[in-house]
């Protein structure tokens, strides 16, 4: 083979092996999310969501909480929490403290069935105070249902 079509070829491979990757890291990989001006929640966990309303930081928190799930959970859950079949629908979760306890164990621990990761494990990455923030954002997308 020609020498400077081999190299091209080659280039060309290596090109696609690594977007390959990037894409497929990209997919899994949450992205932090800058919660400022929300108060901070420290280490512990809040038994419930502490920003739903009448919390004043309630309206921060569904802003702060749309543009996180969007580049975090609408790839699986769907824009504007609206399911597109591929995971549940989170608007279904009620708006309490049992919703919330459900809400907390998925995002601390994810779902693996069978050794598949279904959901990664978004706390690993994400604030508690994001996470919130996210809950807050798809509440009031459930309101408008
Ligand atoms: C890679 C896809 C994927 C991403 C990204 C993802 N999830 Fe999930 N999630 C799932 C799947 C699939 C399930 C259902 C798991 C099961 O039933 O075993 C699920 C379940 C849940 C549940 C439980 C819902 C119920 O009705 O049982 C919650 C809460 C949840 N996810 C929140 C989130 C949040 C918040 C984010 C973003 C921070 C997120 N997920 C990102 C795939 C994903």
């Amino acid at each position: 083979m020609n020498n400077k079509i081999h190299m091209r070829a080659l280039l060309t491979a290596g090109f696609l092996a690594i977007s390959g990757l990037a894409l497929a890291h990209g997919d899994i990989v949450p992205q932090a999310v800058e919660t400022k001006g929300l108060p901070p929640l420290g280490e512990e966990w809040a038994e419930e969501n502490p920003y739903r309303a009448p919390s004043e930081h309630h309206d921060l928190a569904v802003e702060i909480g749309s543009s996180a799930y969007n580049q975090n959970c609408a790839r699986c859950h769907g824009l504007e929490a609206i399911s597109g079949g591929i995971a549940p629908d989170l608007r279904e979760l009620e708006a309490s403290h049992d919703g919330d306890e459900w809400f907390k164990e998925r995002v601390i621990n994810g779902a693996v069935r069978d050794g598949a990761v279904y959901m990664p494990r978004m706390a690993d990455t994400l604030s508690q105070e994001a996470l919130w923030a996210i809950r807050t954002y798809i509440e009031s997308e459930a309101a408008k249902q």
